[in-house]
C-alpha cells in the first residue's frame, strides 16, 4: 500500500484530536509531525491534548510534535472555549517528563518539505498562522509542499462564531487570505457549512453506538465530544461535529467524496461585520479558480470508518484517566 506523507496542523481540541488520531492509527498514512497553532483552547491546554491523543494511540513520543504560532499574525487570539471547554472532556494523565520539540513549528513545515519536495501535504485544521508564515518566511514551502488539505471557511452558507464565518477563518482571516494567494499547487477545502452540517454530524445513536465499542479509543472519544456535543445542541445541531477528522480522511480516502468542484476562493479581512467571511466563488464570475472544495461525501461511509478505527485495541502508552 502506498503511504500518504503528511503533517497535520492543528489546534487541538475535540475533533481535532479524531484528526489526529487519524493520522496515528490509519495504515495510509505516514505521519511525519504534529504542528501545533493557536486556536480552540488556551495553547499549553492544547499541547496537553495533543499529548493525550498520542498517548491513547500508543505512540506517544513517535511523533514530532512541533509548537507554531501563539497567536494570529495580526489579530487578538479569539478562542472557541464556550464550545470545547478544554478540549477533552476533562481528561488527563501523567506530563511528567513530556517535552515538544525545540525547534519552532514554521521552521520544521519549511524544513519537512525540503526535505522531500512534492511529497508532503499539510492537513491544516485550524487557523492558517502556521502555513502562512511558512509561505511568508521561506516562499521555496509553497513549491515543496504537495498539497494543503484545509478545513475552514462555509461554502455560500452560514459560519459558525458569525453568520458570516467559520471559526478557523475568523481567527486568523490574514493568513487564510496569505494562504489562498500564495500559489500552492493544490488546496482541497473542507468546509463548515454545507458540508460538515450535512455530512459530518454524529447523532447521538452513532454516539451510542461508538460507546459500546469500549476499546480505549472509543472512550477517549465519548470524552473528548462530551463538551462540544453540548454546545452543539443548544444551537440547533444535532450532533457531534466531525470536521477536522473529515479533512483528514479526505486525504487519505478521496473515494468517500462524492463531490467537489474548482472555486476561487478569498477571504475578508477589511470588514468588521464579515471577518473571516470566505468567498467561494463556483466558476461564472470570470474568477481563475484556486482550491477544489468538497461539496459532499459519502457520511455513512464516513462515520463507519471512523467507527472502525475507534474498534482498534490500542495499549495506551500512558493510563488516561
Ligand atoms: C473548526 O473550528 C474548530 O473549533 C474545529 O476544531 C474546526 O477546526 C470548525 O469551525
Ligand atoms: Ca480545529
Amino acid at each position: 500500500m502506498r503511504r500518504i506523507p503528511l503533517v497535520i496542523d492543528t489546534d487541538t481540541a475535540q475533533d481535532d484530536c479524531i484528526a489526529l488520531l487519524v493520522g496515528l492509527l490509519d495504515p495510509r498514512a505516514d505521519l511525519r509531525a504534529i504542528t501545533m497553532v493557536a486556536g480552540n483552547v488556551g495553547f499549553e491546554r492544547q499541547v496537553l491534548n495533543a499529548h493525550l491523543t498520542l498517548s491513547v494511540a500508543g505512540r506517544l513520543g513517535e511523533i514530532p510534535l512541533y509548537l507554531g504560532c501563539r497567536r494570529p499574525l495580526v489579530r487578538e487570539w479569539v478562542s472557541a472555549e464556550y464550545a470545547h471547554g478544554d478540549g477533552v472532556g476533562g481528561l488527563t494523565m501523567d506530563f511528567e517528563g513530556l517535552a515538544p520539540e525545540r525547534e519552532h513549528a514554521v521552521d520544521a513545515l519549511i524544513a519537512l518539505a525540503a526535505a522531500s519536495p512534492g511529497e508532503i501535504t499539510v492537513v491544516c485544521i485550524g487557523p492558517l498562522t502556521n502555513i502562512a508564515m511558512a509561505a511568508i518566511k521561506d516562499p521555496r514551502f509553497v513549491a515543496d509542499v504537495k498539497a494543503l488539505v484545509v478545513m475552514g471557511g462555509s461554502n455560500n452558507a452560514r459560519g459558525n462564531i458569525t453568520a458570516a464565518a467559520e471559526y478557523n477563518f475568523y481567527v486568523d482571516p490574514e493568513a487564510a487570505e496569505t494562504v489562498f494567494h500564495a500559489g500552492f499547487a493544490s488546496i482541497t477545502v473542507v468546509p463548515w457549512a454545507p458540508l460538515t452540517l450535512a455530512d459530518a454530524v454524529f447523532p447521538r445513536e452513532r454516539l451510542a453506538q461508538i460507546a459500546a465499542i469500549d476499546t480505549p479509543l472509543a472512550r477517549f472519544y465519548s470524552r473528548v465530544v462530551e463538551t462540544t456535543l453540548g454546545f452543539n445542541e443548544s444551537v440547533g445541531i444535532h450532533g457531534s461535529t466531525h470536521p477536522d477528522s473529515l479533512a483528514a480522511a479526505v486525504l487519505l480516502h478521496p473515494e468517500i467524496v462524492t463531490a467537489q468542484a474548482r472555486y476561487a476562493v478569498d477571504v475578508e479581512t477589511g470588514s468588521h461585520l464579515t471577518r473571516g467571511y470566505a468567498a467561494m466563488s463556483w466558476g461564472v464570475h470570470g474568477l481563475e479558480g484556486n482550491a477544489t472544495v468538497v461539496e459532499s461525501v459519502d457520511a455513512e461511509g464516513f462515520a463507519d470508518y471512523l467507527v472502525t478505527l475507534l474498534s482498534t485495541d490500542t495499549v495506551p502508552s500512558r493510563a488516561l484517566r
